[in-house]
C-alpha cells in the first residue's frame, strides 16, 4: 500500500545473528515505498555482507566514518541530515551502551550521535541474548537511550538462535515496518482510549454446534490498528476470528453475545470512544444443550427456541458516560438493501452519534469496503477501497468529532 512513500530511512544494523532478518527488513520497507540507506558496523558485517544489503536496498551501503565517497568526507553529517528517520535494526545490546556513553568511533553511533535530535527520531530494535537483555545493564542502557530520546521498539520472545527460549528475539521484519508507519502516523487520538468489538458472534446450540455468521473481523480490527496508529490506548473485543491483534492493540476474546456484552462492559468504564463493529447474533438459542443434540429416530427435526441478545451499542449509547458526553459511541451496520434509510433509521434507534454502514454480502471476508457515515446532519460516502484505508479515513473522521 505504499504507507511509508517519499519516507528516507537510515537502516543501520550492529552485530548479531538477527542480521538475517535485516535483509527481508530492507525489501519490506522498499516495498512499502521507502528509499532505505544501509550503514552497518563491523560486527554487523560478520554476519551479514554488505553486498546483500546494496542489492536490496539499491543503495552502496556505509560502513566507516572515513568514507571517501562523500565530498565533504562527512558521512554521519549528510547521512543523518538527509533521513526521515535512523531504524538500528538489529540493535546490540554493546551498540545500546555505545549509544548510552554517545561514543563516536564508527559510523553508525557517530550518526546516530550527529543526527539533530529534533528532527531526526532514532528507533532501535533491540536484539539478544534473553540473560543480556534481562541484565541489570541492559535495562540500565535501555531507559537512559530512551530518555536521550531514542525509540525502543520492543523485543519478541521465544526460540534464541543460542538455543535458549525468552525475551531478546528482534522483531518479526513485518512487526517492525508495522512500528515504523504507526510512528509516522498523525496522533489524533493521542491519550484517548478505544474500546472496539468486532467479528461475529458464536451462539452454542450444543456442545459442538451453533450459530454463527460469515464477519470476518477484519474491518474492526483494521480500525484498531489505525486507532492504536493514531496514539490511542485501543483494547479490542473479538468473537471467533482468524485475524491477526495489530501490534500494541489489547485482544479480548470471546464467543457468545453474552461474553462480549461482559467483556464491553468491565472496559467500557474508562473508554472515551466505542466502536461496535461486530455483528452480535440477534438471537441465541434459549436453552443450549450440555451434550451434542442426537438425532431421535422419528425423522423429525428439534424444536428450538430463541431469546433475544443483549443490544451491546444500544445499552453503551445510554450509559451515563455517553449521556454526559464522555464516551463517543459509533455503530456499523452490514445492510443487504436500502443502505441509506436502513443506516439512517438504526442511527435514531441505537441512540448513536455516528452510524457507519455497509452492505454485508459485499464485504464480509473481502479486503476492501465502501462506508456510508450517516449522522444527525446528513451522510457522507467513503467510497470503495481497502479496509485499512477506510479504518484510517474513519478514524481520522470520529476524532474530529471528539470534544477537545
Ligand atoms: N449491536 C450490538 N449488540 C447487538 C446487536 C447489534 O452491539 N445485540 C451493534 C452492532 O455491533 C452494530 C449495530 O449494533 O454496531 C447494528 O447492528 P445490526 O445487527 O445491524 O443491528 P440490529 O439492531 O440487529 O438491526 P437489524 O434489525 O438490521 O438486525
Amino acid at each position: 500500500m505504499n504507507e511509508l512513500a517519499g519516507k528516507h530511512i537510515v537502516l543501520g544494523l550492529s552485530g548479531g545473528v538477527a542480521c538475517y532478518k535485516a535483509a527481508e527488513l530492507c525489501r519490506q520497507l522498499i516495498k512499502e515505498g521507502a528509499t532505505v540507506q544501509v550503514v552497518m558496523t563491523q560486527a554487523a558485517e560478520q554476519f551479514i555482507t554488505p553486498v546483500t544489503m546494496q542489492a536490496l536496498s539499491g543503495r552502496t551501503v556505509y560502513g566507516s566514518q572515513w568514507d571517501a565517497r562523500e565530498p565533504n568526507n562527512m558521512p554521519h553529517i549528510n547521512l543523518s541530515r538527509e533521513a526521515d528517520a535512523i531504524l538500528v535494526a538489529p540493535c546490540s545490546a554493546d551498540f545500546i551502551a555505545r549509544l548510552v556513553q554517545g561514543r563516536a568511533d564508527e559510523l553508525l553511533s557517530l550518526l546516530c550521535l550527529a543526527r539533530p535530535l529534533q528532527r531526526v527520531p532514532l528507533l532501535l530494535a533491540p536484539a539478544m541474548n534473553r540473560e543480556m537483555w534481562a541484565h541489570p545493564a541492559t535495562q540500565r542502557n535501555l531507559v537512559q537511550v530512551a530518555q536521550d530520546g531514542a525509540v525502543i521498539l520492543g523485543v519478541g520472545s521465544g526460540d534464541q538462535a543460542c538455543g535458549e527460549t525468552g525475551d531478546g528475539r528482534m522483531l518479526e521484519p513485518e512487526e517492525l515496518v508495522e512500528e515504523l508507519v504507526a510512528f509516522f502516523a498523525p496522533k489524533v487520538l493521542a491519550g484517548r482510549k478505544v474500546l472496539i468489538t468486532a467479528g461475529p458472534t458464536f451462539e452454542a446450540l450444543d456442545p459442538v454446534r451453533g450459530i454463527t455468521n460469515l464477519s470476518s473481523g477484519k474491518m474492526g480490527f483494521a480500525i484498531a490498528r489505525a486507532a492504536r496508529e493514531a496514539g490511542a490506548d485501543v483494547t479490542v473485543v473479538a468473537g471467533p476470528v482468524h485475524v491477526p491483534t495489530p501490534r500494541g492493540v489489547q485482544r479480548v476474546n470471546v464467543q457468545s453475545a453474552l461474553e462480549m456484552q461482559a467483556a464491553v462492559e468491565r472496559h467500557l468504564q474508562s473508554a472515551s470512544v466505542f466502536i461496535a463493529t461486530a455483528a452480535v447474533a440477534d438471537w441465541r438459542p434459549a436453552h443450549a444443550s450440555s451434550q451434542k443434540i442426537k438425532k431421535d429416530g422419528s425423522g423429525d427435526a428439534p424444536t428450538l427456541a430463541f431469546v433475544e441478545n443483549p443490544d451491546i451499542l444500544a445499552a453503551a449509547a445510554k450509559s451515563r458516560q455517553a449521556l454526559e458526553g464522555h464516551l463517543f459511541c459509533v455503530g456499523f451496520a452490514a445492510e443487504s438493501h436500502d443502505l441509506l434509510a436502513h443506516a439512517t433509521a438504526k442511527r435514531v434507534r441505537k441512540g448513536v452519534p455516528l452510524l457507519v454502514g455497509n452492505i454485508g454480502p459485499a464485504t464480509f471476508g473481502q479486503d476492501d469496503n465502501a462506508l456510508l457515515l450517516v449522522d444527525s446532519e446528513g451522510h457522507r460516502e467513503l467510497p470503495r477501497a481497502s479496509k485499512r484505508v477506510l479504518a484510517k479515513q474513519l478514524i481520522e473522521d470520529i476524532a474530529s468529532r471528539l470534544p477537545r
